[in-house]
């Protein structure tokens, strides 16, 4: 076992008397450094763990939403060819840093059925500011309670050219799928900006 050497007298001696107490702050900071950085291993392996079950609700429920983004709104059989749209709700789990909230409506849809398996979808939002249109059956048409566009039952575009809306309702791609109660309606639900002639999809 060797042990430390006394400084020799002169000049060098004098050095490495100076230079002890540099190289003891030295020896300590190496060891708060590292006894730090394997702190952190741990530690963020805990957060991991106390996330994780958040994480998995949220994964296990999906949310309804298939890989595309498509949801199911409804069932087939509650339309009629030809008929006149019906409005129904859009529902997804809502999820934030901390908290899942299952099945909560984020939209709205009318849904048009134009043959057996065909049904199209309307975003129920204006695109000239986001209120929600009303069907109106005596008019035959969709209308905005706001500033008054309206728009057509079919194909959801402008009605009345002096509509301030700057396009007509955003379509949203529709998908029939059988299921076990019926055919079910999917819808890929999307909101688009307003105030806008195309559609832009909403971050
Ligand atoms: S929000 Fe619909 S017309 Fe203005």
């Amino acid at each position: 076992m060797s042990h430390p050497q006394p400084a020799p007298d002169g000049p060098v001696g004098d050095f490495l008397k100076a230079e002890e107490p540099r190289r003891d702050f030295m020896t300590q900071a190496a060891a708060i450094v590292t006894g730090a950085a394997l702190g952190v291993v741990p530690l963020a392996a805990g957060v991991g763990v106390f996330l994780d079950p958040l994480r998995q609700r949220s994964a296990k429920s999906g949310g309804g939403k298939d890989s595309q983004g498509f949801l199911k709104v409804g069932l087939v059989d509650a339309l009629t060819v030809g008929g006149a749209p019906r409005r129904f709700e859009v529902i997804d789990d809502q999820v934030d840093a901390w908290n899942m909230f299952p099945k909560q409506p984020i939209g709205a849809v009318y849904l048009l059925r134009t043959g057996d398996a065909e049904v199209r979808a309307f975003n129920v939002k204006c695109p000239h500011a986001g209120c929600s249109v009303d069907f109106k059956s005596e008019a035959g048409c969709y209308q905005c309670p706001c500033h008054d566009s309206s728009f057509q039952a079919n194909d959801g575009k402008i009605l009345n050219p002096n509509s301030p809306s700057p396009r007509g309702l955003d379509e949203l791609l529709v998908e029939v799928r059988p299921g076990s109660g019926g055919s079910e309606i999917w819808v890929q639900y999307l909101d688009f900006q307003p105030g806008t002639s195309h559609k832009v999809p909403e971050a």
